[in-house]
């Protein structure tokens, strides 16, 4: 099946994207102190010459104390960790690429195998990670306050430093998505509530600050999940009439792009339908949406973890579901890992040079 389409530009707001390949936000822990090193700019300078349309960075966490777990996950605020991040933008633009930040806030977490702690502790909705494991504070309305012109300052960041656009990590469990879930938001303020809905409030309120921060022209993505780490198969919308009163105020508030986070992007969201979750956002929205999850590979990426290997896969069910317009933009997560030239290989056709993904590509910044 040809591959053109996924090599048609894209065009909105502050973004021009030569095609329709974005690299997946991937956690890499490789920035000490929260300081994106130089090894860290050339790893994504790398994916730009590579072809790689839309970079989205790895989770980098937002100015309050205890918004990351891990000492080595690069920040998004303070002198030094913005420096780093200008020099990732600069290479990138120098190869002809485009870059988004995503922009993080871990919320409750269990503490990290490095024995590493933020000085004050984790902070959340209701203090808990899921259901049966709380692990810190309930946050305050002062600190939801806070939190949310936090989100923003580092969106106004994004665009000083020269980034395209800014995404805002809304899935996976973490801050916002703890918001979102009832099995994680107890809360009986303006901020809880008994619908999904009501639940969203708190990343209503970061997508309005981040949008005041940058302003209509710039594109603004926010990242969503059904499903989170300690509930694979939970949905947070169960009916096509939830997700549209998740999603459409989300769209109100100044959403541009839904990037809908999938383990499988083949898998249909709702009986009856077998639309993704990117199909499912596009057409209650209207706006664009990326999809994500095993293209391209035969294995999905959590077992990744456990150490399981994944070999390239056919995208023809990616470009049937693509050329019937259920999403304008293909996220792409392992295969860039192990391979800084993924997106070249397959616009060549050279699908025998492909090289699947195996837990190796984990250890390092591979960058040939
Ligand atoms: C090593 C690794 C780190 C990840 N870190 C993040 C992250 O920081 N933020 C995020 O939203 N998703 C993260 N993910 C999920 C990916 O963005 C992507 O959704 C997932 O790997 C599925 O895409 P794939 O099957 O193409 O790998 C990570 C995945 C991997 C493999």
């Amino acid at each position: 099946m040809s591959t053109d389409s996924l090599f048609r530009p894209f065009n909105l707001k502050s973004l021009s994207i030569k095609n329709r390949i974005v690299m997946a936000p991937m956690t890499r822990s490789f920035s000490p102190d929260g300081i994106p090193t130089d090894a860290v700019a050339t790893y994504y300078q790398k994916r730009a010459e590579g072809e790689v349309g839309l970079i989205l960075s790895e989770g980098t966490v937002i100015d309050r104390v205890s918004s990351s777990n891990d000492a080595n996950i690069p920040h998004f605020y303070g002198e030094k960790s913005l420096a780093g991040w200008k020099k990732v933008i600069d290479g990138v633009h120098a190869a002809g690429g485009s870059m988004a930040p995503q922009i993080w806030h871990m919320g409750i977490m269990d503490n990290h195998a490095s024995g590493w702690v933020p000085s004050q502790p984790f902070e959340g909705p209701s203090g808990l990670n899921r259901p049966d494991f709380n692990n810190g504070n309930t946050m305050t309305e002062k600190d939801i306050e806070d939190t949310i012109i936090a989100y923003g300052k580092a969106a106004a960041d994004a665009k000083r430093l020269g980034f395209d656009s800014v995404e805002i990590h809304g899935a996976h469990g973490y801050l916002i998505d703890q918001f979102f879930w009832e099995g994680t938001n107890l809360r009986t303020d303006g901020y809880g509530g008994k619908t999904l809905a009501e639940r969203s409030r708190f990343g209503i309120e970061v997508v309005k600050e981040v949008r005041k921060q940058v302003g209509e022209d710039f594109a603004v993505i926010i990242r969503l999940s059904q499903w989170k780490p300690s509930a694979y198969t939970s949905q947070l919308a169960k009916t096509p009439q939830e997700m549209e009163a998740w999603l459409n105020p989300l769209a109100d508030a100044g959403v541009d792009i839904f990037h809908c986070s999938q383990r499988r992007f083949w898998e249909p969201e709702f009986e009856d339908s077998d639309l993704n979750f990117a199909g499912w956002a596009k057409k209650i929205t209207g706006k664009s949406t990326i999809t994500v999850g095993s293209v391209g590979l035969t294995g999905e990426f959590l077992a990744a973890f456990g150490g399981e290997s994944s070999d390239p896969s056919s995208l023809d069910e990616l470009l049937r579901r693509m050329d019937r317009g259920d999403f304008d933009l293909v996220a792409v997560g392992r295969p860039l890992l192990a391979d800084p030239s993924w997106v070249k290989k397959i616009k060549e056709g050279r699908t025998d040079e492909l090289k699947g993904f195996s837990k190796e590509a984990l250890a390092a910044l591979i960058i040939d």
